[in-house]
């Protein structure tokens, strides 16, 4: 099988946000205790975070992380998890049915943030609380001092202020899951309420409305054109959540279903157009895809035991182990980021330690990659510059996800600072290898400089505690470049990287 690729320096889709390799930690199982915060391990820094678990962080480089949720957040009181631990209540969160003792807080996630190196992007309850708490919430993290909620932080022992820019206005909004869930034009208004009061503290906050949780709401995407109409001026961004399954065990099926978040970004970016025309708005609302992930290996079993447990303090939840098949399908859904990073502008993988994540630990344990540790790490450290818009030439096949798609899924991204350009490529066929020829067009290309494979495994292939290693990159890429022409051999269902440097 042969693919042909046309890339070109001068074809660009947009520059990349940087913030684009998100991703999200929310109060939940054990993201929070025992993933990153585990006081008495014997690889916890004096603040109780597990430098394990830090230095796994770190390889992965996400620029922001939000925080606190995801459906938490939306029967959280902030001020629960500020002052005096000792202090600090035990509450039952009604989104997972659990126990949360508030141990950790916005003070110490904040703390962590910095020694993780990454952003920290706040969400705000608008499911049980409102306008006041959030602008509440607002001073108390981002204002020096000498107010009400400013001066209590510094009586926490935080004196200098967080400065959050990038804040969501609630979340899954349009969920009848959601606690005080509401309809569009409910949460439009509410929403644009609190926006404009948040503006009014500091008109440079982004700040991110809840779009549909998924595209399979039936309220979607009406949800979005009334939210937008409600709010559009007073926010930055519109969020999209997408998590994907295979429960029917159909892998060409369910490599397809990018094409399903790549409609639901479009369909999207045309909501927002036409709000933004019917406005007559110079602004252009862009789109957080703050939730994305695969989700569904421990999904009905999980719903099962929340339904039938008492309210257990950080249970194992949501740990989906990953397997190869996966690495396949994050592979494609950051390929799919990047080829519409001109509407995506930031984005978060859901989520980072433990729950649906590419880090796993055990408690008093080990902390591992999973195997979609890897596609992230590649697109995150690799994937920085300009977004170069492709001319593929593939094979297809039909799927029910998508219609016709081609066998070759890729993408590429120009770094000028670090003079080099990166194709991610993942060939979808179960068995046969695909040659992909790429033509290279206005760089003075000088060679292969960097190359990752993932191949040659059972899809069902995971890393576990006791086989960590089992899925994991080999730096060894059959390619070769001659005449600015790059030639790679992609074995039957294989994820590539690679990397070409530029004079
Ligand atoms: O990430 C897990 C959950 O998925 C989040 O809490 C929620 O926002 C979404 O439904």
């Amino acid at each position: 099988m042969k693919a042909k690729v046309l890339l070109h320096r001068d074809f660009v889709i947009s520059q990349i946000d940087r913030r684009l390799y998100g991703a999200f930690l929310e109060h939940l199982g054990r993201g929070i205790y025992t993933g990153i915060y585990e006081p008495g391990h014997p690889n916890a820094n004096e603040h109780g975070f597990r430098e394990d678990v830090l230095a796994l962080v770190r390889e992965l480089r996400p620029p922001v992380t939000r925080y606190p949720g995801g459906n938490f957040v939306s029967a959280y009181n902030w001020e629960d998890g500020v002052g005096p631990r000792e202090q600090r209540p035990m509450r039952l969160d009604l989104a997972w049915r659990t126990k949360e003792s508030n141990q950790v807080g916005v003070n110490e996630f904040a703390d962590w943030c910095k020694q993780a190196e990454t952003e920290l992007m706040l969400a705000v309850n608008l499911g049980s609380r409102d306008l006041d708490a959030a602008r509440n919430f607002l001073e108390y993290c981002n204002h020096p001092g000498g107010s009400t909620w400013s001066d209590l932080r510094i009586a926490h022992g935080w004196a200098e202020p967080h400065n959050v820019r990038l804040w969501c206005l609630g979340n899954e909004m349009d969920g009848p899951w959601q606690v005080g869930h509401k309809t569009a034009t409910e949460y439009g208004r509410v929403a644009n309420e609190t926006a404009k009061a948040m503006k009014a503290f500091d008109a440079e906050l982004e700040l991110i409305v809840c779009g549909s949780s998924h595209s399979e709401m039936p309220s979607y995407p009406a949800w979005e054109a009334e939210v937008l109409e409600q709010c559009y001026d007073a926010i930055d961004h519109i969020s999209l959540h997408m998590y994907f399954r295979n429960d029917e065990k159909q892998t060409l099926n369910y490599l397809a279903k990018t094409a399903i978040m790549e409609r639901y970004i479009e369909t999207v970016g045309g909501v927002i157009d036409y709000v933004q025309a019917k406005k007559r708005s110079k602004k252009k609302v862009t789109i957080c895809f703050d939730e994305w992930n695969v989700w569904y290996h421990t999904r009905d079993a999980d719903r099962e035991r929340m339904d039938a447990w008492d309210w257990p303090e950080q249970p194992r939840l949501l740990e989906d182990i990953y397997n190869f098949e996966d690495v396949l399908q994050v592979g494609s859904i950051l390929n799919t980021l990047i080829r519409q990073s001109d509407r995506v502008r930031i984005a978060c993988i859901a989520q980072l330690v433990n729950v649906i994540a590419p880090i796993m630990t055990e408690p008093g344990g080990l902390a591992w990659r999973q195997t979609i540790f890897y596609p992230y790490y590649f697109a995150s450290r690799f994937g920085r510059g300009t977004a170069l818009r492709l001319a593929v030439e593939s094979p297809t096949y039909s799927a029910e996800a998508s219609g016709e798609i081609p066998y070759l899924d890729v993408s590429a991204v120009h770094d000028s600072s670090q003079k080099r350009v990166t194709l991610f490529m993942v060939n979808r066929h179960l068995t046969e290898a695909m040659e992909s020829v790429t033509e290279i067009g206005g760089f003075a290309t000088t060679g292969i400089a960097d190359q990752a494979l993932i191949s040659g495994h059972d899809i069902n292939d995971t890393n576990t505690l006791d086989a960590q290693n089992r899925v994991a990159p080999t730096a060894r890429v059959d390619a070769e470049l001659r005449d600015g022409v790059l030639k790679v051999a992609l074995p039957p269902l294989s994820y590539a990287m690679v990397s070409l440097s530029l004079r």
